[in-house]
């Protein structure tokens, strides 16, 4: 039997100690993600859903221009968001193990962009107040087309674009909280996603305790398709060492 150091490392760990951002194609497969689509019937229906909005405390309110989606906490009440849940349980453990995040629990909400909406250049937690770390975001269309508009850009510390991912079903996006400015482009169509995020500890949120299911809960860590994935190759792929992980990790 192999021992623990010698397991392969999935992909978004080494891209995560480079940039910081990790994108994999086809990471959820369709029956799932055709499940959890459904539960939002995008485009069909906002019940159940409401406006998001920005800040906190005394400061939270809606800002349309800002962010036009509508939201829905995941709470762990269908067959598929527990399956969803344990994927991110998943990778909560290899972060974890091979970053040294001290990631301890998972909020997750359903999030659906009208027509027309979109979401302005942000990241989605500050150095010191806010316990989000790891974010992640699946998106639930299928079919999406340039065209259609709605990417996810990626930028750097000075605001210039590095990137734009197309939010085509069942790709999944990992990036860190604190430090990777990105936006959702004004779209065209009606737009689709989960947004979770990985934080350091316990607050009162409708996901305390699911972070920590029981394992039976838990599926096995998924393979991630090397090819459809954002690593070029295997060789990219290894075991990062202890010392970069405390580097990003600061
Ligand atoms: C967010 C967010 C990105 C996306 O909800 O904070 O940035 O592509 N979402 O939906
Ligand atoms: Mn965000």
């Amino acid at each position: 039997m192999e021992s623990a150091a010698s397991l392969p490392v999935p992909c978004f760990i080494d891209d995560l100690t480079t940039t910081g951002l990790a994108v994999m194609p086809g990471y959820v497969e369709p029956a799932l993600v055709a499940a959890l689509r459904d539960e939002i019937h995008a485009g069909r229906s906002l019940a159940g859903m409401r406006r998001a909005r920005i800040g906190r405390g005394e400061g939270r309110r809606l800002a349309s221009a800002v962010r036009g989606d509508w939201i829905r906490w995941l709470d762990g009440s269908t067959e598929a968001q527990r399956r969803f849940l344990g994927r991110l349980e998943g990778i909560r453990q290899e972060v974890n193990e091979a970053l040294l995040l001290g990631l301890f629990e998972i909020e997750a909400h359903f999030a659906l962009y009208p027509p027309g909406a979109g979401y302005q250049r942000h990241v989605d937690a500050f150095q010191h107040d806010n316990p989000r770390r790891l974010s992640a975001v699946l998106y639930l269309n299928r079919h999406w087309r340039r065209s259609q508009g709605g990417e996810l850009a990626i930028y750097d510390a000075e605001g210039r674009e590095l990137q734009r991912v197309l939010p085509e079903a069942g790709t999944l996006v990992l990036f860190l909280s604190q430090t990777v400015p990105h936006a959702v482009l004004p779209t065209r169509r009606w737009r689709g996603s989960i947004a979770a995020w990985f934080r350091l500890r316990a607050v009162d949120n409708p996901l305390a305790g699911l972070a920590r299911l029981q394992p039976d809960d838990i599926e096995p860590t998924p393979v991630v398709d090397r090819a459809g994935g954002s690593c070029g190759s295997p060789g990219n792929c290894e075991r990062i060492r202890t010392k970069e992980a405390v580097r990003i990790s600061r």
